[in-house]
């Protein structure tokens, strides 16, 4: 079992690794972005204290997303191991992260950072759209849903742009990044945890950079 964090600014494609990484290797995804959205389009008193903090692009308070996460990890285990997606975003949730698992007698076997620039996240961010049933990510120019409307992976028509997904809101966003999330990377530095890939290069190369990190040990779990 191989515990993961994918570590990166909006847009750097932490989702879109994710995903493949979860049908190549049968890891689960746990992205505290999507359990937020799914809080708030199910209409619980949680998902709407925070979709307006979300809509701007600002963080969500750290005891909401902590709690989410302790309940993913403590309702069963995931034999194939953890991909952290978008958590932990502040240095008070890596702490928490490291409790919880340690407290589960499980470890965090890679932090990978995904580099990009900042110029390319507008271009990725505004393009971007996803299948609102599997939650498949495509992008207007580098991955488009094809012609037919249909996604590729579930064949359902309904594909959806996020309402954060917007230039205003992703200076906000970039900005939470920089001043509450970027201190990890030297947190897990200082930890001797941190490998970092290029998330400027396609799709394919980076999925193949990240396996190179993991080996096959997540393929015999
Ligand atoms: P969240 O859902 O986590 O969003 P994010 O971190 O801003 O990341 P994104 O999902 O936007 O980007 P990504 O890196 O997954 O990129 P993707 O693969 O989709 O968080 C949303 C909000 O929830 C936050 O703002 C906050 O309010 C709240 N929240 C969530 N977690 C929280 C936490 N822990 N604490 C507090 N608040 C929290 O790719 C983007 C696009 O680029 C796609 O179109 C894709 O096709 C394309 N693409 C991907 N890779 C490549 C490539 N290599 N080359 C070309 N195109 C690419």
């Amino acid at each position: 079992m191989t515990n993961i964090i994918l570590l990166g600014p909006p847009g750097a494609g932490k989702g879109t690794q994710a995903k493949r990484l979860v049908e190549e290797r049968g890891m689960v995804q746990l992205s505290t972005g999507d359990m937020l959205r799914e809080a708030r389009s199910s209409g619980t008193e949680m998902g709407q204290r925070v979709a307006a903090v979300m809509d701007r692009g600002e963080l969500v308070t750290d005891e909401i997303v902590i709690g989410l996460i302790r309940e993913k990890l403590t309702s069963g285990a995931a034999h194939g191991g953890y991909i952290f997606d978008g958590f932990p975003r502040t240095l008070a949730q890596a702490d928490a992260l490291g409790a919880l698992l340690s407290e589960l007698g499980q470890s965090l076997d890679h932090v990978i950072e995904m580099r990009v620039d900042d110029e390319v996240l507008v271009a990725r961010i505004t393009g971007r759209s996803t299948c609102g049933n599997c939650g498949e990510v495509y992008h207007d120019v580098t991955r488009p849903v094809p012609a037919d409307g249909k996604c590729v992976n579930c064949g359902s028509t309904e594909i959806k742009r996020r309402a954060d997904d917007n230039e205003d809101a992703l200076r906000t966003r970039l900005l939470a990044y920089y001043k509450q999330t970027s201190p990890l990377i030297g947190y897990y530095h200082a930890k001797g945890q941190l490998e970092s890939v290029n998330g400027l290069a396609a799709i394919e190369a980076v999925a193949a950079e990240i396996s190179g990190l993991l080996g096959s040990q997540t393929q015999d779990a």
